[in-house]
């Protein structure tokens, strides 16, 4: 029987190091070398096999029920064994804290668990859903977001979020857009990057943070046909150019893992993509986190037809670098043997618990195991009145304002009656979105609470009018009623929150049911329509765009969503949203993005035919990326380029109305010619300015060599001389343009 060897390397470190020494011969050395890499291979020197492999499981518990007394009784054994190294979806201190002290009292080892957890928009209080973050266009504001979601749910016993998403997307009928920061690489890193940093913090040791995790590795925001869990299959060129900058940025923000996602790469399931994971991730990149699968990809290499059988999938994804499992129980189930008999060298799984082990001392476990469970901070540090009042801001953030003819918002404090009107007036659940964590439909203020609270004095005529889906249009009498009773009509209409997020693919991607229909019956009142529009994705709405008097794009917005909306609704705050995603005209657009090419034959510059163009619908969208209208007018002007050992870029934007607010001034670049056909434009920079009542202000831009870059035919990342153009203005497709010519650059 093996000795009980307790390991604390913030107290007992002289007992490990006379074991190591024992081992290694050379204490004094040992001694002098603190960092968690040297604990690490000391560490390493004490498991067996099988408490080695313990560290690459990663077990779910049972999501919402989190009985300390079943967990025990469930999983004692094996965390005691050290077969068990991590849980997710055990979540609060109680349950959290009953599985920690097995692992740290009773396990031979002592070491501590990962209790990872999607933590994807906030735990308790629910931010904006984070497509919707993005359009706030505010890194500091998401990175303070994702910051606030790590202090929540590390009061709550979780030291790892299944976050940030990183993936891009540029197919609204994928339900996970609605995670994503949007279809531009460039700007998904920038927001990759806040959330990283948000997660993580300077430091990873104290109590409030969270281990982050950069997913799905990589390609997986474009499922052929927008489906979700199909296979994704573009060029190399695609997965360079378009999917893998945000994990770059990521890595090289810190991150401390990555997740594989559930699609391929050319042909290869990214959980068994030596290429991606050892070539990419270790060699070129550098990456020194861990890799976690994603839930079950280990036996889905068997449904792919890569894998015999699942000692095969076990083999295939250790030696490809896929180092924890998520779920299956493969790896503890079949590494053993698989070791034992020689197929898979023992140095594989050192390497996989190294890094697993090293995160597990840079979050700080090994000294404070039990920083994590503190009931105090639990009940004290989540859903604070200073963490709703966040949410309500970030909220108010990321909307964006998509039509408000002859200025109908923001309403006047003095008109007396409103019409309330459709499903996603009063209806909590829904506006938080999926991935909600542990939020509360109680908790959650509605655009009904919302506008009662910011407009008291207004009277509210509230019916819902029409469900969702359904073809009932018993409410419609009801609602034109109220309609007639009021001054004005506000619409909350849209997507309920269980049609995005995973597994909720769309092949329409309307308005649900017969909410169109029912403002089509409101719009001949001749009242004032708003329709607040409530969505985990771009939406096909060209009647609301031509019909409605003012259309508010709320999205999924989150536990303080209602009382964001009314802020806008009567001018409490000055949208500064702008679209980090394009909105088609209808689902035959798709993929549509900003960034597209000329090609030979480009519709536009000729109108003929033989054009790259439909026969029924117009190539524009509905809505460009970087949308958004202001209560603020902003008109652009003098934009001037100097080139010297960089390229600056400067443009005055002033501010012509009688109110402050913000613009998003956005900077777009091109390659007039080039060995490989350049895109149109690509986003290359953003200032978030706020302009008071017709103040004017400089912005400027610098670009350097690394800007400019592409790759080349050989897939080599290079800088050409050449012409290039700068376009800068307020969204994609609106801006000034100048052009310049670069010889060389710094
Ligand atoms: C599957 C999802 O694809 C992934 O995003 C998530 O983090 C894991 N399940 C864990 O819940």
């Amino acid at each position: 029987m093996r000795k009980m060897i307790k390991v604390n390397f913030g107290t007992l470190g002289v007992l490990i190091l006379v074991l190591v020494a024992a081992c290694s011969g050379d204490p004094a050395k040992i001694a002098s070398e603190n960092t968690s890499y040297s604990k690490v291979d000391s560490l390493l020197l004490l498991m067996t096999l099988e408490e080695k492999i313990g560290q690459m499981n990663l077990v779910t518990g049972k999501f919402e029920d989190n009985n300390p007394t079943e967990l025990v009784s469930d999983y004692q054994e094996q965390v005691k064994s050290g077969r068990i190294g991590n849980f997710l979806n055990v979540t609060g201190v109680e349950a959290t804290m009953a599985l920690q002290k097995i692992a740290v009292e009773e396990s031979r080892l002592g070491i501590p668990l990962l209790f990872g957890y999607d933590v994807i928009h906030g735990y308790k209080t629910i931010s904006p859903i984070p497509l919707a973050e993005a359009a706030s266009w505010d890194l500091e504001a998401i990175e303070a977001s994702a910051r606030m979601a790590a202090v929540e749910a590390s009061a709550s016993g979780i030291n790892w979020a299944f976050a940030p998403m990183v993936d891009v997307s540029r197919d609204p009928r994928w339900g996970r857009i609605m995670e994503t920061s949007g279809e531009d690489p460039w700007y998904a890193s920038q927001v990759a990057v806040a959330r990283v940093k948000g997660f993580q913090g300077d430091d990873l040791a104290s109590p409030h943070t969270l281990l982050a995790c950069a997913k799905h590795y990589a390609g997986y925001g474009n499922p052929i046909a927008g489906r979700d869990y199909t296979i994704t299959d573009f060029s190399e060129r695609e997965l360079w150019e378009v999917h893998m900058p945000p994990f770059k940025s990521a890595i090289e923000a810190g991150v401390g893992s990555i997740m594989t996602s559930y699609t391929e790469v050319n042909g290869v399931p990214v959980t068994a993509n030596e290429f991606l994971l050892r070539t990419v991730l270790r060699d070129r990149w550098q990456f020194d986190g861990f890799v976690v699968t994603d839930w079950g990809t280990i036996r889905d290499l068997l449904r792919h037809g890569v894998a015999k059988d699942s000692v095969d999938a076990a083999r295939m994804s250790v030696l490809a670098g896929s180092e924890m499992d998520m779920v299956e129980q493969f790896y503890i189930d079949y590494l053993p043997g698989l070791v034992r008999s020689g197929v898979v060298k023992e140095s594989f799984i050192d390497e996989a618990v190294s890094h697993i082990l090293v995160k597990k001392f840079e979050l700080g476990l090994f000294d404070h195991p039990y920083a994590y469970h503190d009931v105090n901070r639990e009940r004290n540090e989540i859903l604070t009145r200073e963490n709703r009042e966040k949410a309500r801001d970030m909220a108010r953030k990321s909307m964006v304002l998509l039509e408000n003819k002859n200025n109908t918002l923001p309403l006047s404090r003095d008109i007396s009656s409103v019409a309330l009107i459709g499903p996603l007036a009063d209806n909590p659940a829904d506006l938080m979105g999926r991935w909600n964590g542990k939020g509360e439909p109680g908790d959650v203020i509605t655009v009904l609470q919302g506008i009662k609270n910011v407009a008291p004095d207004v009277t509210i005529n509230y019916t819902k009018g029409v469900d969702f889906d359904s073809e009932d249009r018993s409410g419609f009498k009801a609602a034109i009623e109220a309609a007639r009773r009021s001054e004005v009509i506000i619409m909350a209409l849209g997507e309920y929150a269980d049609i995005s997020g995973e597994a909720a693919s769309r092949a329409f991607i309307t308005v649900p049911g017969l909410q169109v229909e029912l403002a089509k019956e409101l719009r001949k009142l001749g009242k004032p329509l708003i329709v607040v529009l409530f969505n985990g994705r771009p939406l096909a709405i060209p009647w609301l765009k031509d019909n409605a008097d003012a259309l508010l794009e709320a999205w999924l917005p989150g536990t303080e969503g209602g009382n964001a909306v009314a802020d806008i609704l009567f001018g409490a705050y000055n949208p500064s949203g702008k679209l980090p995603v394009t909105f088609p005209l209808t689902g035959g657009q798709i993929p549509i993005y900003y960034s597209y090419k000329n090609t030979g034959k480009p519709y536009g510059e000729e109108t003929h035919r033989y054009t790259s163009r439909y026969m029924d619908i117009p190539n524009e969208p509905l809505y460009p990326f970087g949308y958004g209208l202001s209560y603020s007018t902003f008109v652009y002007s003098n934009l001037q380029v100097s080139v010297g050992e960089k390229v600056g870029i400067k443009v005055t934007v002033k501010n012509t109305g009688d109110r402050a607010g913000e613009e998003v001034v956005q900077l777009y670049t091109r390659d007039v010619v080039r060995s490989v056909t350049p895109p149109l434009k690509e986003l290359k920079g953003f200032k978030k300015i706020t302009l008071g009542p017709w103040e004017s202000k400089e912005v400027t831009f610098v670009l350097s060599k690394e800007d400019l870059k592409f790759y080349d035919q050989r897939m080599d990342f290079v800088f050409k001389p050449g012409q290039f153009r700068a376009m800068v203005g307020t969204n994609a497709m609106d801006h000034m343009q100048e052009t310049f010519k670069l010889d060389g650059l710094e």
